[in-house]
């Protein structure tokens, strides 16, 4: 097959770097474009990333000499560069969305780590293994902008892919109410123990914005079109706590559930084996051949030994258990990098290349 050309936009940066990295022999995509601020700009990717490369592994070659453009006044030159781009920038929400809507616009597919367009209702938050359908939506969203080929979706927060994977195959049950904790790692705000020496030995209790998205951006994946637009679940109710935590990677949530029909734990136990989505029916690149994984063991999944099941890209499931103020309670853990994050992306770019959505530009 002839390799997609893909950009990054945002490249120098952490979620960038990671983006950059699985670009490397990855069979489908060929990084051909790599944009940051004007501060990055102009230079070579190597010399712009120097003292701040955060991946365990080296810079690809075929990166280092890519001389970085500027995101944001290179629009043009690089939407003729590429297939379609990944957007990995920290700026102002209104100007990522406004930037992201320009790709589109110059007809240049965005697939996005950022959260300023998941509550656009024609913009697809996707998890490839969940809610594959979804894309769809982008043919309405193409006619709102006036493209042919340009578009955006955008995956979800990395926090609510350690629990809502697990949950998703019990929802014939009628999940009536979730409660999750999240445990999240410090490479989910972007540091490292090195950048982030106050995470040794410590907890924070507190992640800006974050239990609003864990409790709300669940009823959106499992949402449906109607109208041209995502219509959200109106059911379960979930609250939520998220705290910070002394893990490098690794998002880690204790679930507690209630079910309408209450299954026995072997058929949980079932449901999690049987699950298989659109990204294992495509047999995608990047794609678990195991989605969902279960841990007998009493003291599984952990952080350290788990995180990089199946490539980071499987979730793991342990602890199953009644529970006396719920139906039943369990633990979960994802990569919040790889499968939250980047890895994420590159799994909905190949359900939207093998669906026909990002095309080869003529
Ligand atoms: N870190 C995570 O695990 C994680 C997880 C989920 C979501 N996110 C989200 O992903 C995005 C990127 O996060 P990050 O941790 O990778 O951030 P980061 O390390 O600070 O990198 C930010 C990137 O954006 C670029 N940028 C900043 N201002 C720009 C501008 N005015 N025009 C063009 N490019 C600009 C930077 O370029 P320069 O290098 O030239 O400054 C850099 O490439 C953020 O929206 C963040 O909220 C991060």
């Amino acid at each position: 097959m002839q390799p997609f050309r893909v950009g990054v936009i945002g490249a120098t940066g952490m979620v960038g770097q990671r983006f950059v990295t699985l670009m490397e022999n990855h069979p489908w995509f060929q990084l051909t474009a790599v944009a940051a601020s004007p501060r990055s700009a102009g230079r070579r990717y190597e010399d712009a990333v120097a003292g701040r490369w955060a991946m365990e592994t080296p810079i690809p070659v075929m990166a280092k000499d890519l001389i970085v453009l500027n995101a944001e006044a290179d629009i043009e030159k690089i939407a003729g560069m590429v297939d379609f781009v990944f957007s990995a920038v920290d700026m102002k929400k209104d100007q990522i969305k406004a930037l992201e809507e320009a790709y589109a616009k110059a007809e240049c597919p965005v697939v996005s780590n950022n959260s300023a367009h998941r509550w656009t209702p024609d913009v697809p938050m996707v998890i490839p293994e969940i809610n594959a359908d979804h894309i769809a939506v982008i043919d309405h969203q193409r006619k709102r902008l006036g493209t042919a080929r340009g578009f955006i979706a955008v995956k979800s927060n990395c926090s609510i892919q350690s629990y809502v994977p697990a949950l998703t195959p019990l929802l014939g049950c009628g999940i009536e109410k979730i409660l999750v904790c999240t445990y999240q790692a410090i490479s989910g705000a972007g540091k490292t123990f090195e950048t982030w020496p106050e995470m040794v030995d410590n907890l924070i209790p507190y992640i800006g914005g974050e239990e609003e998205k864990s409790e709300q951006e669940p009823l959106k994946v499992w949402g449906h079109m109607e109208n041209g637009v995502i219509v959200n679940a109106d059911k379960p109710s979930i609250t939520a706590q998220c705290l910070r935590v002394p893990v490098s990677n690794g998002h880690t949530a204790a679930v507690f559930v209630t079910f309408a029909n209450k299954p026995t734990m072997d058929e949980m136990k079932a449901a999690w084996a049987n699950y298989a989505g659109r990204a294992q029916e495509l047999n995608l690149p990047s794609a678990p051949k195991q989605f969902l994984h279960y841990f007998e063991e009493d003291n599984r999944p952990q952080a350290k030994l788990d995180r990089n099941l199946e490539g980071g890209m499987a979730v793991s499931i342990g602890r199953l258990r009644p529970d006396t103020q719920y139906d039943y309670k369990f633990v979960s853990l994802s990569h919040n990098t790889l499968r939250g994050a980047a890895g994420g992306g590159v799994l909905l770019a190949e359900l939207l290349c093998a669906e026909g959505y990002i095309t080869h530009r003529e």
